[in-house]
């Protein structure tokens, strides 16, 4: 049977938004893409993409090539022409720990404004659990006339970095929702995508997304607090997550012991689960150690570099990697940007590069000195922090390093070093739960 092209809007253009756009563009849907950002707009109609992400340029590309996208900054217009309406704007969070809903609230007053026939809306940015019925109730009180409409849940699970091959192939598609009718349009959007369909309730499917996050962080903060246990008893951590991981009930990903999470997600998810469980009655305390632990991550990072410099002021501190992971310019949450602070703080001096994200850095560190290279940043240096595991980090020449830096100590927050080999350098080289 042939594909049936679906008209799609996309309303909010981050990484999620112009990512699921495309992703449906490239399975031949036609797909609107608003945002309010004219400047934003402007140079994706002209093929360039706000941030950066693999694959993601050759995505654009091919899709505007193909006429199967468009971005504007008119809702009414994307409204009008679509069957299915991705809600994929911003939740921020709030000073209280709680999300910001006002945008997503903002676009169901714009949908019930101009909606002319029905219409699937489907809740695709990460929402606290009841948020659905919210914006279906909004919709139905702005509504001028009686159109039928569906509002459903349907969680994005990409990561940044690899968020175009997340979209591509999906490891299950939830769709939360009890209508018939939504369920057939989205089945008929997904169909080419190969990959498991789980349909459920819409409350379920919000659930589903928190529950995700809060439980890939959990694996963090735990395999970080046995990688704390490591150090105190001489074993390895990597060993041991090896072991664990090798048990398929507990499966060997997000066992990386490190600097901890960052980033957009699992930072405002966590207390955003946490504030939700509060509200609904439960003190759900274990998502509070969750936090604490990765916290105390670069704290003890921070310590460990105190042991070997004993005082910070006046020393040159070298810093490999910026973005909260490699293969993004994303510094939200990014341990980097913590660690920098309280160096610079304690009036070191810092010098840092990253392959993607220095443009970014700069607008809130100004007073770090950005280099071209990492022997650049290691040139007098007194330390040489490695915090993103990006791959060019791996391989690097450390001889050639040692050579340059003022005093050889290396901190490996991402335990991407061989231990022996760079110790073998010469370095003082202290990593995460490693003997
Ligand atoms: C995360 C989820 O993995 C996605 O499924 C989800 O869709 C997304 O949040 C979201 O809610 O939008 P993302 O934040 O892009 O994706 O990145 P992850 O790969 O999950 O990494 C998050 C953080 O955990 C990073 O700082 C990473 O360095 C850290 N991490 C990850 C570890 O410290 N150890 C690990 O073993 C794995």
């Amino acid at each position: 049977m042939d594909n049936k092209k679906i008209n799609i809007s996309v309303m909010g253009l981050g990484v999620v938004g112009l990512v699921t756009g495309l992703s449906f563009a490239k399975h031949g849907h036609a797909v609107i893409g608003v945002d309010i950002d004219k400047e934003k707009i402007d140079k994706l109609n002209r093929g360039i993409p706000p941030i950066y992400e693999p694959q993601l340029k050759e995505l654009l590309d091919e899709s505007l090539k193909g006429k199967l996208i468009r971005f504007t900054d008119d809702s009414r217009e994307a409204i009008i022409n679509s069957r299915v309406i991705f809600i994929t704007v911003g939740t921020p969070s709030l000073p209280t720990g709680e999300l910001d809903l006002s945008y997503i609230e903002k676009v169901a007053r714009d949908i019930a404004e101009h909606i002319n026939e029905y219409k699937v809306i489907v809740e695709k940015s990460t929402v606290p659990v009841k948020t659905g019925e919210k914006l279906e109730r909004t919709i139905k009180r702005y509504l001028k006339k009686d159109i039928a409409f569906d509002v459903i849940s349907n969680p994005e699970f990409l990561r940044e970095g690899s968020a175009v091959y997340d979209a591509l192939h999906p490891s299950r598609i939830i769709i939360g929702t009890t209508s018939l009718r939504a369920r057939e349009i989205m089945s008929e959007l997904y169909k080419d995508f190969n990959s498991p369909i789980l349909y459920t309730t819409v409350t379920s499917a919000e659930l589903i997304k928190h529950a995700s996050n809060s439980f890939l962080a959990l694996k963090i903060s735990f395999i970080n607090a046995v990688a704390n246990i490591c150090e105190r008893v001489g074993a390895d951590i990597t060993e041991v997550a090896y072991g664990l991981g090798m048990d398929p009930r507990i499966n060997p990903h997000f066992l990386n012991a490190g600097l901890g999470y960052g980033g957009s997600c699992f930072p405002k998810d966590v207390e955003a689960f946490y504030k939700l469980a509060q509200e609904v009655g439960y003190d759900f305390t274990l998502l509070k150690e969750i936090q604490k632990i990765n916290q105390n991550q670069k704290d003890k990072f921070l310590q460990k570099l105190q042991e070997e410099l004993w005082i910070f002021k006046d020393k040159t501190i070298g810093i490999l990697g910026i973005s909260f992971k490699p293969d993004t310019d994303d510094i939200r949450e990014s341990p980097s940007i913590y660690i920098m602070k309280k160096l610079l703080e304690n009036g070191a001096h810092i010098k840092a590069y990253d392959p993607k994200a220095m443009e970014n850095a700069k607008k809130v560190l100004p007073n770090v000195e950005y280099c071209n290279t990492p022997y650049e940043v290691a040139h007098n240096a007194d330390a040489l922090l490695i915090i993103t595991e990006w791959e060019e980090f791996k391989n690097l020449d450390y001889a050639k390093i040692k050579q340059l830096m003022r005093q050889s100590v290396v901190l490996d927050g991402r335990n991407i070093l061989n231990p022996e080999q760079i110790r073998k350098l010469g370095f003082i080289y202290r990593s995460i739960g490693r003997p």
